[in-house]
């Protein structure tokens, strides 16, 4: 079975999708960790209730924190799934997990990287935006994309009403795409 860390900094929907599609019997995977950055955020009260075993938060003020999530993941997941962890990921952790960070972003990357993405595709009066799964590297944003789903921006869409779209989507997309990359064999036990 593989073992599935979430690191988030907000309200947790995506690890929550995440964790309904494995109760469900559509992702064949376990979360086995969930790290956050902000000591109250949604996503830790939802892994504790979800009976996630590792719940954790660690300070990113911390001058060691690329260490310590390593001390914290190692032996624990074979992938780490971002899900609106609003911090850079880098070495050491980054190189101890090379092609077994993911990462959710609301835009169709290239386009629209960092924050706000959804803002800033709806200030350029794009068409349509959307959301992307990519692999995380050193970079913001800019790792290969491995899925995207298209949102189209209505005429009468505020930022918010775009975003809310968006994350639908996204709750949709990423636990489909971890089964897809499962299934394929892209993503195995460590
Ligand atoms: C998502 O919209 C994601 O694209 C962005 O942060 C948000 C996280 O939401 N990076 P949640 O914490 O999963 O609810």
């Amino acid at each position: 079975m593989l073992r599935i860390a979430v690191l988030g900094s907000g309200e947790g929907s995506n690890f929550q999708a995440i964790a309904n599609a494995i109760a469900a019997g559509e992702l064949c995977a376990e979360i086995t960790a969930v790290i956050s950055d902000r000591v109250n955020s949604g996503i830790l009260q939802k892994a504790r209730k979800a009976g996630v075993p590792h719940v954790l938060h660690l300070d990113h003020r911390d001058a060691e924190i690329q260490a310590r999530l390593v001390g914290a993941l190692t032996g624990r997941c074979d992938l780490i799934c971002l899900a609106g962890y609003m911090r850079i990921v880098r070495p050491p952790l980054l190189t101890a997990f090379p092609r077994r960070i993911v990462n959710i972003h609301p835009s169709l990357l290239p386009a629209y990287p960092g924050k706000d993405a959804w803002k800033q595709a709806f200030a350029a009066g794009e068409k349509s935006t959307g959301c992307s799964i990519h692999y995380v590297d050193e970079g913001i944003d800019t790792g290969q994309v491995i899925a995207q789903a298209e949102v189209p921006i209505l005429p009468d869409d505020t930022p918010k009403s775009l975003h809310a779209r968006i994350q639908q989507q996204e709750r949709f997309l990423y636990p489909r795409t971890l089964q897809r990359l499962i299934a394929d064999g892209t993503f195995s036990p460590l």
